[in-house]
């Protein structure tokens, strides 16, 4: 927290509407770096959809090495109608988590006081969790291909990868996580080891294994349909889960939703010793893109999640409690019906650090 800090952020505005919430991140982050003792230096790269239809280019080697040379990296959306899935998703943002061994996305799922979900009869005491996704492997790796493509004697392959090392270092993050947040001092084991008999037989025998330096914490395992049908019927069940990076894509999806939307959910790319990477957890928007009318607090509650990261608490706190006073103001959190735009909510945000 001494004044003379200063971090270098990489800032990738990315496809759709990630540059308009992007922007509004940014305006936070300057504004706390202003008021919070400690200085920022950005440097902006220019990723995406429309740059790979101009010039063919994806993650030049020279851009990632300058990124991964930053404090940190704020990111808003990949993913581009033009262009086919899977190219931008595995070449940039894919690409980043794996070259920076971000190893754990973290997902909180938290319901601001007077915003909407759609549970019945649940409130802000109910829907406190934070998921764990492991980040760079599961479905994720990449391994497998195709035989005899295009015949009708075709094979597709998609194999999850799981390391001891990966899932124990996921899993320790996540006990660590659990203990120092402090609250039900409940971790959740979400797997399938009903069906997916040798992948989640490492989960659990690792889940259990390093339980046992944690004996102030309480396990708990549940599969992960189960695990879906808990998130929607009985929330405050749950305080942290863990999870592998497929199911953890899908069950965080749900959790923004009963959170009170895309519009309102970040996310953090971590690597604990290394560079991470903050970013809302929904999607590029292209219907929305260019209209000054996405959310873009769940940029900004990604900003929020840096700074907690950086160490810069004050600020952080600063920005969540600007937050919760702006949601507060805001018609709905959804694109289009805030009652304001884009750039007002973030100054809203602003105004009040
Ligand atoms: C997410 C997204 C990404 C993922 C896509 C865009 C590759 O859905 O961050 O949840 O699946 O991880
Ligand atoms: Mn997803």
């Amino acid at each position: 927290m001494e004044s003379s800090t200063s971090y270098q952020i990489a800032v990738i505005p990315g496809d759709g509407t990630g540059p308009e919430v992007v922007r509004e991140g940014v305006k936070v982050l300057e504004a706390a770096s202003k008021n919070f003792g400690f200085s920022i230096e950005l440097e902006h790269f220019d990723l995406g959809g429309d740059r790979y239809i101009r010039t063919g280019e994806i993650l030049p080697q020279n851009e990632i090495e300058k990124i991964k040379s930053k404090t940190a990296i704020l990111l808003g959306a990949i993913g581009h109608p033009d262009v086919k899935p899977g190219i931008l998703e595995k070449g940039i943002l894919l690409n980043l988590r794996f070259t920076m061994d971000q190893y754990i996305n973290l997902r909180p799922v938290k319901l601001y006081p007077n915003i909407d979900t759609p549970l019945k009869d649940k409130g802000p005491d109910d829907i406190d969790f934070v998921v764990i996704r492991e980040n760079t492997e599961g479905l994720y790796a990449g391994a497998g291909g195709f035989l005899k493509k295009g015949t009708p004697d075709e094979i597709a392959t998609q194999e999850s990868v799981n390391t001891r090392k990966g899932v124990e270092r996921c899993i320790r993050f996540a006990f660590d996580y659990c203990r120092k947040r402090n609250k039900k001092k409940k971790l959740t084991l979400c797997g399938k080891t009903n069906v997916l008999t040798y992948a989640f037989d490492l989960w659990e025998r690792t889940f259990y294994e390093v339980a046992k330096e944690y004996p102030d914490i309480q396990t708990d395992y549940a599969h992960v349909d189960a695990t879906c049908m808990w998130m929607v019927k009985n929330p405050e069940f749950f305080d942290v889960i863990v999870t592998d990076n497929m199911f953890g894509d899908i069950i965080t999806d749900l959790g923004a939703v009963i959170q009170g939307g895309m519009g309102i959910a970040a996310g953090g790319n971590i690597n604990p010793n290394g560079v991470s990477m903050y970013e809302p957890i929904g999607g590029s928007a292209p219907k929305y893109t260019g209209m000054n009318v996405i959310n873009p607090l769940a940029a900004i509650a990604s900003v929020q999640m840096m700074l907690e990261q950086l160490g810069e608490d004050t600020a952080a706190q600063a920005v969540e409690d600007s937050i919760m006073k702006v949601v507060l103001k805001l018609q709905s959190l959804s694109a289009g019906r805030m009652g304001y735009s884009t750039t007002e909510v973030g100054d809203m945000v602003v105004s009040n650090l």
